[in-house]
């Protein structure tokens, strides 16, 4: 039976660089989905990026530019690092879309006549200067149990203690640094503790078979035991300002949560896909994929992180407004890089950018996720090391060395053709096509459960076999002997079939190789599972395999100093902050030189010259600069400003200078801007350094004559 299925990944937020933890999902999914299309389902694999929100409202806000062309941009990146990857979506969307809105406009309605919207008045920090709501990430203070500054709003980083902002003492905005104020206002609920939701949900976490079981048990922790009422309703709404929709009937005054629409624009990318399909003159039933009752699929890949959001409020959301539920929501974990959280400092929080440009092939990392993949939510690690081994020993060494090897004999010897007796052979003339064939159900199996690795080493087992065989049949010796034409013939066409056979198995982990391979045997790509074909094989003509080309690299070996590269390419000290890579919004404004560069590196939009005359540019000798205990960026400066007296700034430059050679410089500093106080204690004052997309950092210095004190104009 042919299967209909919509397939989508988590989507990306709209404000930051996809990077090798995000791949691990894309690549996870489209791995599966390309397997599935070589068995001849149907396939929609959709996604988009996910745009609303106070840290993309915020972050547009710094750029100088609306968050409609931050997220315009943003995309463009998204969709050039998904295709470099071959992560195929049929259509990468956004959520700021019309049809999203229509569909989210529409399933609130249905909520709110079903008497699952609920409202009610919630108290919140408001920042007086910025006149909008905070989010708890924005708030920081002092903790309420040791007293420890900057700490967030929710956890202390020195005891450890947890706590509600609220409870913050002499709490700040971060994002203008003025006290926040505790203000009440009206917000919307989704009734998830309505008897209707919490019985739907155990059915649907418990027994529907959609979620993993590791998952399953978790969901059984959120919901609790019944009647024990743990499920609390969500806060669906935001108040102005916010980037989103806003919620019918408000006035546009409230808006729905970044998190309400996010998973509808799932549904969103889909009904655009349709849409450009039937402009295209192809229909698809969308309501077959959407309303319930149907015999299609709805398939979820997300992160363990972001379980709650799929697992509860999506599907309650879906279930009461009419749509259908998800048949299967797969998590996985997070990725490791060395065995550690990804690090800026330690160069692990790798860009997919940064990989192309470095020129690794993106088919290697997608073979070394594979080979760590399996249906579990466990973590998996990219050691550097392993992946450098294990794509030079396995997938190259092993893999790609059959044909290599073989290739040579068969354009040299035999003018490029296979031997049709091996090729439509019996068990006796094609040991090798045998052995291949033999794993197609392992295989096929485990690619279904998402037992990737498995795939790996069941096709890797073969590739050692062929291997073995080749070495012990020594062709090389068989070539020299006239007498061995046919047996040299014969192995070595057993060697490429069996070789095509491995290539169709990995094909949806490695499509651009197989895509080659295909062209290199003279079959037309895509391959298909079908192109496996039957022991004794019958394929139809022009899939069968005749005749050889002129062999060319499929593929290099890494060379780990590639890997070095990378890892240098990425540490953060030595670049200046990437402003697509880092939600700056989402972090207390630091008075130091790297946020100076991340500004501006930015687009800049026109200042008047009394904007200008605003900063206070000073000439400034340092008096003395110091390491900074436990800050991995930042020297201390001791500034002398003459007329202006001392001033201690905290910038970091601990990537470019050493202190004693600071000492005594002139150099040029900001001195109006507000003292900040930081971890380390107060900054009062930028010092201006220059850098640009090579690494380095270097600071202003005046011409000689110039004295501390006098104003830069
Ligand atoms: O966690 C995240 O990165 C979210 N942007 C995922 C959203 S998935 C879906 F719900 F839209
Ligand atoms: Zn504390």
């Amino acid at each position: 039976m042919t299967r209909r299925i919509l397939v989508t990944s988590a989507l990306p937020y709209a404000n930051g660089a996809i990077h090798l933890g995000h791949l691990v999902e894309y690549i996870q999914t489209d791995i599966w989905v390309r397997f599935q299309r070589m068995q001849g389902h149907t396939v929609h694999y959709v996604g988009a990026d996910d745009t609303h929100g106070t840290p993309i409202m915020l972050r547009a806000d710094s750029e100088g530019i609306t968050p409609q062309q931050l997220i315009d941009r943003v995309w463009q990146e998204h969709d050039r690092d998904f295709r470099s990857f071959s992560v195929g979506f049929d259509n990468f969307h956004t959520t700021n879309s019309p049809e999203n809105e229509a569909l989210c406009a529409e399933i609130y309605g249905k909520l709110k006549a079903a008497g699952l919207i609920a409202t009610r008045s919630v108290e919140q920090f408001y920042d007086p200067v910025k006149q909008m709501f905070l989010p708890d990430r924005y708030i920081k203070g002092e903790c309420p149990k040791c007293g420890a500054k900057d700490q967030y709003g929710d956890s202390c980083e020195v005891c450890g203690a947890t706590y509600s902002p609220i409870e913050l003492k002499n709490p700040y905005s971060t994002v203008s640094g003025a006290k926040p104020e505790r203000r009440q206002s009206e917000h919307y609920f989704f009734k998830l503790s309505d008897p209707r939701c919490e019985a739907f949900l155990r059915t649907f976490t418990q027994t529907s078979g959609a979620l993993q079981s590791e998952a399953a048990n978790k969901m059984k922790e959120w919901l609790g035991a019944e009647g024990e009422g743990k499920l609390s309703d969500w806060d669906i709404s935001r108040d102005a300002p916010y980037f989103g929709f806003a919620i019918p009937g408000t006035d546009g005054k409230k808006f729905f949560y970044v998190w309400l629409d996010a998973p509808v624009g799932y549904f969103g990318s889909f009904l655009n896909y349709v849409k450009k399909q039937q402009d295209a003159g192809n229909t698809i039933d969308a309501d077959a994929f959407l309303k319930p009752g149907g015999d299609t699929e709805l398939v979820h890949f997300i992160g363990k992180d972001i379980l709650y959001f799929h697992a509860l409020f999506w599907p309650a959301m879906l279930q009461h407004a009419g749509y259908r539920t998800p048949t299967k929501i797969y998590a996985h974990g997070f990725l490791t890089v060395n065995g550690e959280k990804m690090s800026k400092s330690r160069g692990t929080f790798i860009t997919a950018e940064s990989y192309i440009q470095q020129g690794l092939n993106p088919e290697w990392l997608r073979y070394y996720y594979a080979a760590k993949l399996n249906s579990t939510m466990e973590d998996i690690d990219l050691n550097l090391e392993d992946f450098v081994a294990r794509v030079n020993s396995d997938l190259v060494g092993k893999y790609i060395n059959i044909v290599s090897r073989a290739a040579g004999f068969l354009t040299k010897n035999f003018k490029g053709l296979l031997a049709p007796e091996v090729i439509s052979g019996s068990k006796t003339n094609s040991p090798l096509n045998f052995k291949a064939l033999a794993i197609d159900e392992e295989v096929s199996k485990a690619y279904e459960n998402r037992e990737f690795g498995r795939v790996i080493r069941a096709v890797m087992r073969v590739a050692d076999e062929i291997n073995q065989y080749w070495d012990a049949k020594k062709p090389w010796e068989l070539a020299k002997n006239p007498d061995a034409s046919l047996a040299l013939h014969e192995i070595c066409t057993d060697c490429v079939n069996a070789f095509y056979k491995l290539t169709i198995y990995l094909a949806p982990i490695i499509p651009k190789t197989a895509e080659s391979v295909a062209n290199l045997l003279g079959v037309t790509p895509p391959l298909t599972w079908s192109d496996l074909g039957t022991r004794p094989e019958k394929l139809p003509d022009q899939r069968a395999l005749k005749v050889i080309s002129q062999y060319q690299h499929l593929m290099t070996r890494v060379d780990p100093k590639q890997i070095e590269a990378l890892v240098t390419a990425n540490r953060e000290s030595l670049k200046p902050a990437a402003p697509a890579a880092k939600p700056a919004a989402a972090k207390a404004p630091e008075n130091t030189v790297e946020n100076a560069a991340a500004t501006a590196s930015t687009e800049p939009a026109h200042i008047s010259i009394d904007d200008f005359s605003k900063i206070d540019l000073r000439i400034a000798r340092i008096a003395n600069a110091e390491h900074v205990e436990g800050a991995d960026k930042l020297l201390k400066l001791t500034l002398d400003v003459g007329p202006l007296g001392t001033k201690q700034v905290f910038a970091g430059i601990k990537s470019a200078y050493d202190p004693a050679t600071l000492v005594g410089r002139l150099t040029v500093m900001v001195a109006n801007l507000a003292p900040r106080k930081m971890k380390f204690g107060m900054s009062e004052g930028m010092v201006l350094a220059a850098s640009g997309d090579e690494p380095g950092l270097f600071i202003l210095s005046p011409d000689s004559g110039a004295q501390p004190g006098m104003k830069v104009k």
